[in-house]
């Protein structure tokens, strides 16, 4: 492995936190090193001095991508949080198909998807639901984006496929069975509902320029990476794409008390429902 020094270490901490908003602490050196090293390696350099030069002219991005991808944690389960999970499916999507009756469309973003288990369980729920009413045509009136900073995460977002462990992870077996395929070790997610999200690479770093507010936002468990700066302009920014009324859900270790005064902060058993303030 390749060893890291102070000055190399700061370099590096600057590089990430400019592209992608990970916040390191004082003492993270071992995460760039195991991280980093083979990529370093991979790219002939010797040590992270001469890996920060290349990074920082390399004009294609492509080695930008790579050291953003190996540094973020795509940890992510089906139905992550089972409380939060139970709000969505009792109240969070009764009101969104109600919704997408009444106005026709509905809005929601999974801003930080990772390899797609959120917007799948949701889509999941939307899919029972709009079934129980018999409506599904109902899911046509509901848009989903799932965004990511990760490409590699992306990639098995988009093509939906996941291994026995992934698959072991929050999914029932009853869901199982019935919105997936397996074959060869591999399982495949339903394809007419995997084709109802649309997956896009987007740095929430980024400005929020989008055509219309979303209904429900799920940006989940990623400011936990972010300097307090950043957090508060990225829960402001999310407060301005949600319209008044829709809700925003974090992670159940985050928080926007402090960094925010535009939401209703309200719980549903341990799970914390964030409701944009001004309908
Ligand atoms: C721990 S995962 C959470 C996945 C999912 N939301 C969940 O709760 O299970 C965090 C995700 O945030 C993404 N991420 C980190 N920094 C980001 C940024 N600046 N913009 C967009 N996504 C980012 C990572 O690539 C990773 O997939």
């Amino acid at each position: 492995m390749l060893r890291i020094t102070e000055p190399e270490y700061i370099l590096m901490k600057q590089y990430i936190e400019e592209h992608c908003g990970i916040h390191l602490e004082k003492d993270k050196e071992y995460l760039i090193e195991s991280r980093l090293s083979d990529l370093a390696h991979f790219h002939g350099c010797l040590s992270f001095q001469e890996f920060h030069f290349k990074a920082r002219t390399d004009r294609s991005g492509k080695l930008r991508d790579q050291i953003v991808d190996a540094m973020t944690t795509n940890e992510t389960s089906w139905f992550r949080d089972k409380s939060l999970w139970e709000y969505l499916e009792e109240m969070e999507v009764p009101k969104l198909l109600n919704r997408a009756q009444e106005t026709g469309v509905v809005r929601i973003w999974s801003a930080a998807a990772s390899t797609g288990q959120e917007p799948y369980s949701l889509l999941m729920l939307l899919n029972d639901a709009a079934h129980a009413r018999r409506n599904p045509a109902l899911l046509d009136r509901i848009e989903i984006l799932a965004t990511d900073i990760s490409t590699t995460a992306l990639a098995t977002a988009t093509a939906g496929c996941y291994d026995a462990i992934a698959m072991n992870r929050g999914l029932s077996d009853e869901k199982r069975a019935r919105y997936f395929t397996q074959a060869e070790g591999i399982w495949r997610f339903d394809e007419n509902l995997k084709n109802r999200v649309r997956f896009k690479r987007f740095n929430l770093q980024n400005p929020f320029i989008f055509p219309q507010s979303f209904d429900l936002i799920l940006c989940r468990y990623v400011s936990i990476y972010f300097a307090e700066s950043f957090k508060r302009s990225l829960f402001t920014k999310l407060g301005s794409v949600l319209r008044p009324g829709g809700v925003l859900i974090l992670g159940a270790t985050e928080s926007l008390r402090e960094y925010s005064d535009r939401f209703d902060i309200s719980y549903y058993k341990s799970a914390v429902i964030n409701m944009r303030k001004g309908e």
